[in-house]
């Protein structure tokens, strides 16, 4: 992105989408002196933000072929204890981190073939993973079904109660100077072919130097006017549900990976439960099958569940972009900058995130870690085809 602003001129910035990501993208505009505005069309931190697990998993989710995904996320692990540590300090507010890792059991034989094949694999990316026995698992989560095989232990993948980290973003963004305008939506973002313009809202022109989109699985349906290529991103739905445990008792204390479900405790007691994927629309069904599915699998790992009231359901669409792996950079006109596309792991990559493009849209430095990620990729894709 080249800077034509004399630097003398508070920068104008609007955020599309109050979401963690353009949450945490304002914040650190706004603490670094630029004019910051957000505009969310519902309640900021509504979207995804609030219906995700909040599980801060890069290793365990390292699949072949996502190297790039890979760095960004294990330098987000990097990032989160200060970002959380500054966050917590700004607000006075807890949001609630837990560091006490990851296990993904294994209930079958084929389970543990699967998931000894997938250890193999993290190895040759020299990830902090190992293998833990059925008696070593079992001491650490007492109540696992007692079949339990064995497990995959991933002490660096830890979680955050991601409802508790948009509210504290929220007030952090404020603090700093950052206008949050909610129940506001953005019409569509106006450029004149060389330099992005502003945003239409309710009508009229509301003038900034840098957009950013951050507007999730919603962020196609934000177009550019006069009409350039829509962001393919997409929602991909997901099903979840919490119960309640007893906070002085709880069933589970790490995050729980089994096949097709994940189960994640939080320190006030709820156990959230997730969770579907489905490429439905914005459909906003709960379903009797997503339910029965998340439960059983549940209740297959952890059958003291039964006992469990259930306190909560929901549904939330992540924005997946057509491959699946976040859209960081400049857009097509000046001064347009994507931050979306975060699929599954939003949460995981909000520092990161926050860090890059406050460099991007401040100094005009792209992070070695993004420059993979820029809407360009898409071009070239379709004119290699
Ligand atoms: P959102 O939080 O969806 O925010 C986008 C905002 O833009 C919304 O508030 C929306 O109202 C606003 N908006 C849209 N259009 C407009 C407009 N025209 N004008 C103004 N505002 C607009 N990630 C993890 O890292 N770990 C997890 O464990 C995890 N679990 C998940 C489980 C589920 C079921 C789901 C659905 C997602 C999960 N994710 C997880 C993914 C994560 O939630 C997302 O990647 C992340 O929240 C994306 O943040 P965002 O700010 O881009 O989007
Ligand atoms: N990352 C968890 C989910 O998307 O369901």
């Amino acid at each position: 992105m080249s800077a034509t602003i004399a630097p003398s001129v508070r920068l104008k910035v609007i955020i599309v989408g109050a979401g963690v990501i353009g949450l945490a993208i304002g914040w650190r505009l706004a603490q670094a002196g630029a004019d910051v505005t957000l505009y969310d069309k519902d309640r900021a931190g509504a979207g995804a933000s609030h219906a995700a697990a909040g599980m801060l998993a890069a290793c365990i989710e390292a699949e072949p072929g996502e190297s790039h995904l890979l760095a960004l996320g294990r330098a987000s692990q990097a990032l989160w204890p200060a970002f959380a540590a500054e966050l917590e300090q700004a607000t006075g507010l807890v949001i609630d981190r837990r560091c006490d890792g990851t296990i993904v059991a294994a209930l079958t034989e084929d389970d543990r073939a699967r998931l000894q094949h997938q250890l193999a694999f993290q190895h040759t990316l020299n990830l902090p993973v190992a293998w833990l026995s059925a008696a070593e698992v079992r001491r650490r989560e007492p109540h696992l079904a007692s079949g339990v095989i064995g497990a995959l232990w991933s002490p660096e993948d830890h979680q955050v109660d991601n409802r508790r980290l948009a509210a504290a973003l929220q007030v952090a963004a404020r603090q700093a100077g950052a206008t949050l305008l909610e129940q506001t939506a953005v019409e569509h973002i106006v450029h004149d072919g060389a330099r992005v313009q502003g945003v239409m809202v309710g009508g009229a022109l509301q003038e900034a130097d840098v957009v950013i989109l951050a507007a999730g699985a919603w962020s196609r349906g934000v177009p550019l006017v006069p009409p350039a290529a829509r962001l393919p991103v997409r929602p991909v739905k997901g099903q979840m549900l919490a119960l309640r445990m007893d906070p002085a008792a709880p069933i589970l204390r790490h995050v729980l990976r089994v096949p097709d479900v994940y189960l994640v405790p939080r320190h006030d007691g709820r156990l959230i439960i997730g969770a579907t994927v489905e490429e439905k629309g914005f459909d906003r069904t709960i379903t009797a099958g997503g339910m029965l599915s998340l439960i059983e699998a549940a209740w297959r790992a952890i059958p003291a569940i039964e006992d469990l009231a259930i306190e909560e359901t929901w549904v939330g669409f992540r924005p997946g972009s057509r491959d699946d792996t976040p859209i960081l950079g400049s857009g097509p006109v000046d001064g347009l900058v994507y931050a979306t596309g975060h699929y599954r792991n939003g949460i995981l990559l909000t520092p990161v995130t926050a860090r890059a493009i406050a460099d991007l849209v401040l100094h005009g430095t792209v992070d070695p870690l993004i420059q993979p990620l820029s809407a360009a990729r898409f071009q070239r894709q379709a004119a290699a085809a």
